[in-house]
């Protein structure tokens, strides 16, 4: 029985440590795409070929269950792969919906229509290609109403994540809050969209203020993910290995994760 977690690179990282800490007796496969990261300045029908690879790669490995743990596949693919190219026996599944289910304050399920909610502005920090696909406002507008979103696109922060270039990814998620803030001076509440950004959470956190209240996915998707599991246990698949894929070079990407995670993960080829 194993579990697939997906990402264009390091990001899902954040999601693979709270899924694992959750639900200890589950072995998760990840798979890092490093050498097509980012995605978020590809085209959609890019991430969805790169993407469609990567999850085949993991039902090979025996996880017929796969979380897009990245929102800009979630977004600029998951739709069209669930309608029309995922088999019967398999499941693929995003990570927007946990989030957007927490912010709306609704229960897992909940199909109710959309009502008021506690928060009015809600900063939104994602790549480009989640910013420009509009999902999260498409979710929001499901569960909640009179909500104001402002989305900053946050170009160049996904590379310096990537490359270890701390110093330059905190200098970028300084300019895009202060633009964001220019937009929406007073949010309530401020969405890391990408699973790269709670890498950068603290950063976020004091450039933002201690009064917005800021949201990431990784706890938000080991919940569901328990749930789900509960409700359906066939979907944890035939493999039993936990293990860690890359498509980019493995000693650089395994250092890179030791560093994130503070403690020694090893990738191997793809
Ligand atoms: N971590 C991913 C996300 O959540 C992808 C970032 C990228 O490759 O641009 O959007």
């Amino acid at each position: 029985m194993a579990v697939g977690i997906f990402d264009s690179g390091l990001g899902g990282l954040t999601v693979l440590d709270a899924v694992s800490k959750g639900l200890p007796e589950v072995p998760f496969v990840y798979f890092g795409d490093n050498s097509h990261a980012p995605y978020g300045v590809r085209d959609a029908d890019d991430v969805y070929n790169l993407t469609c690879k990567a999850v085949e790669r993991l039902w090979d490995e025996g996880c017929d269950l796969v979380i897009l743990a990245c929102n800009t596949a979630s977004a600029a693919a998951l739709r069209r792969m669930q309608e029309s190219w995922i088999p019967t026996d398999k499941r693929v599944l995003g990570v927007f919906v946990p989030l957007i289910e927490a912010m709306t304050e609704r229960q897992w399920g909940d199909n109710s229509p959309p009502r008021e909610v506690a928060v009015e502005h809600v900063a939104l920090f994602a790549t480009p290609a989640t910013v420009r696909s509009r999902a999260f406002q498409r979710e929001l507008a499901f569960r909640a109403i009179g909500v104001d979103v402002e989305a900053q696109a946050c170009g160049g922060l996904v590379d310096a994540i990537e490359d270890g270039d701390m110093i330059l990814a905190e200098a970028l998620v300084r300019s895009h809050v202060d633009a964001l803030l220019r937009k929406m001076p007073d949010p309530e509440a401020a969405i890391l969209g990408c699973t790269h950004y709670p890498l950068m959470q603290d950063i976020f956190q004091d450039a933002l203020g201690a009064n917005v209240k800021v949201y990431s996915q990784a706890n938000l998707v080991a919940d569901s993910l328990a749930d789900y599991l509960k409700r359906h246990p066939a979907m944890i698949g035939t493999g039993t290995e936990s293990g860690f894929l890359t498509t980019g070079d493995p000693e650089k990407v395994s250092r890179h994760a030791t560093q994130f995670l503070r403690r020694k993960i090893s990738f191997t080829q793809a």
